[in-house]
């Protein structure tokens, strides 16, 4: 149905994309998959309009095509969700889920009614509880990932290209969202998924497609081939992902927080983590996890309770203060939270670090680059410039960009909310590596994450959130994905 045939692209004097040839059919979920910086969305964005190849051509259903402009693609019938969200804070949902093709009503004004209306009709379909009248910069990044999902099925493509949908969701959306490509499959629409949780691309597809440093190095049916095989196509040699193992030192108390509160977001809060101990938080959407570390750093006003950093009361006005006290924070959210785009990436990584290398307000650049090159080596960060914009790097290295700021800086305690999203299999290996040297080293350590296989993978112990409070914890025994489960939509242990 689509064929991309010796596609080429380079930027600048960085060769992108060598002679990728790759054929999508209707009716069928085909996975692109390959390491940070291998070039799916590169490819995937001149399919969409976004880029210019430099050769190659296009053909739908045996016509070339040429794509100019992102409009094209989408009326040729190719839907594109992209890795970074593309959604209007200052519109509600149901105006974004009509961008670019609003309909106007007898009048000549937007019809708002059947804007709404149409909304809430797939929403419904979709079995998912929102608003259509919610502004979109209240929503979280899952909810704003399942708009545009939703959007995309609206636009009745013929194919629909996913950068790495499941990101920011948990269990249930991405079930969620499998049943949604399902049925869009029966109604052969073809399918194009990019994920790095290769466990999914087992799960949902029928095809794979593998890229590695832009030339496409395997391909074939899912059904002959393991994870394990996927992986070592993607890098080139086996991955090992054996029990991690760290000298287990645990020190003393370093936070502890009694009976938080939030206006909305969690309740009677109480946790502890020490030194050299891993915690773990997780739960499904809207459990509050994000907020309580959010208030914990300082970023999110709290209505009662105590935070106690070293035994000592903290009380918290910003995240300077934060700062101070030596608390390191990456958020959730890394396009909206972590990321300064105007920035270049080594400003980027500089952002925390920089009082180590400038006094009096003159910068030792020798100082700040060398930090940085240490970090670049030991997060494996793929990069062409200090100089370049952070935009220009793939969505997995920006992502160790982001954790890369904080590990010089060397926190009492580090908040991790969220931090392999996107990040390539052998990559997410190495950062839990380091997370545990880290924590080797003294440091205490809260993980949020979503993915239990993470939590299971990393933490010493886990608290389950649900609905904003604390609904049990596991460890030991209890550390499984079915005791997780079991807390995190709100059940017990002791009733298994
Ligand atoms: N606008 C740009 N300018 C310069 N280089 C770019 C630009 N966009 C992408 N690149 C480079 O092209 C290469 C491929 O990037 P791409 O975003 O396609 O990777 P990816 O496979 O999607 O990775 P990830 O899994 O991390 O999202 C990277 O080395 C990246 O730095
Ligand atoms: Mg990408």
């Amino acid at each position: 149905m689509i064929r991309m045939e010796n596609i080429n692209k380079s930027f600048g004097a960085h060769r992108v994309l060598k002679d990728v040839t790759i054929t999508i059919k209707g009716g069928e979920i085909c996975a692109l998959i390959g390491e940070n910086g291998a070039g799916k969305s590169t490819l995937m964005n001149i399919l969409g309009g976004v880029h210019q190849r430099d050769s190659g051509r296009i053909y739908i259903n045996g016509s070339e095509v040429e794509f100019a402009t992102p409009a094209d693609s989408l009326n040729a019938g190719i839907a594109f969700i992209h890795q970074e969200l593309n959604l209007i804070n200052d519109l509600p949902i149901f105006e974004n889920m009509f961008l670019g093709r609003e309909p106007v009503n007898k009048w000549g004004r937007l019809d708002l009614d059947r804007m709404r209306a149409e909304t809430e009709a797939i929403f419904g379909r979709m079995n998912i509880d929102l608003d259509p009248k919610t502004m979109v910069r209240n929503l979280d990044a899952s909810y704003k990932q399942i708009v545009e999902i939703c959007r995309a099925i609206m636009m009745d493509a013929s194919v629909i290209i996913m950068d790495e949908p499941t990101t920011s969701l948990t269990a249930p959306e991405i079930k969620r969202v499998f049943e949604m490509m399902d049925t869009l499959k029966k109604q052969g629409v073809g399918i194009i998924f990019i994920s790095h949780k290769l466990n999914e691309v087992m799960e949902i597809c029928e095809r794979y497609m593998v890229l590695r440093d832009g030339e496409l190095v395997a391909e074939g049916l899912v059904t002959d081939v393991t994870a394990d095989d996927l992986a070592r196509f993607m890098v080139g040699h086996d991955i090992s992902t054996d029990v991690l193992t760290r000298q287990k030192i645990i020190g003393p108390e370093v936070l502890r927080v009694e009976n938080l509160c939030h206006t909305h977001a969690f309740r009677n809060v109480s946790l502890n983590v020490s030194k050299g101990e891993i915690l773990g938080l997780t739960g499904l959407l809207g459990d509050g996890r994000s907020e309580l570390f959010q208030a914990i750093f300082g970023a999110e006003p709290i209505v009662s309770g105590d935070i106690f950093i070293e035994d000592r009361r903290a009380r918290l006005h910003g995240t300077e203060q934060a700062l101070n006290l030596g608390i390191g924070y990456l958020p959730g959210n890394r396009k909206e939270n972590s990321i300064i785009k105007d920035m270049n990436v080594l400003e980027n990584a500089s952002i925390v670090t920089w009082p180590l290398f400038a006094r009096q307000g003159i910068i030792d650049k020798k100082k700040q680059e060398n930090l940085f090159a240490e970090q670049k080596t030991r997060l494996a960060i793929r990069m062409r410039k200090n100089t370049d914009n952070i935009n220009t790097l793939s969505g997995g290295n920006q992502q160790k960009v982001v954790l890369a700021k904080w590990l010089p800086a060397g926190p009492k305690i580090l908040i991790l909310d969220n931090p392999t999203q996107g990040v390539d299999v052998g990559a997410k290996e190495e950062i839990y590596d380091i997370v545990l040297r880290l924590a080797e080293e003294g440091m205490a350590i809260v993980v949020l994450s979503s993915e239990a296989a993470e939590i299971i993978r990393l933490c010493d112990r886990a608290l389950v959130m649900y609905q904003g409070e604390i609904q049990g914890e596991v460890s030991g025994d209890t550390m499984t994905e079915h005791d997780i489960m079991r807390l995190a939509t709100g059940g017990s242990l002791a009733a298994s």
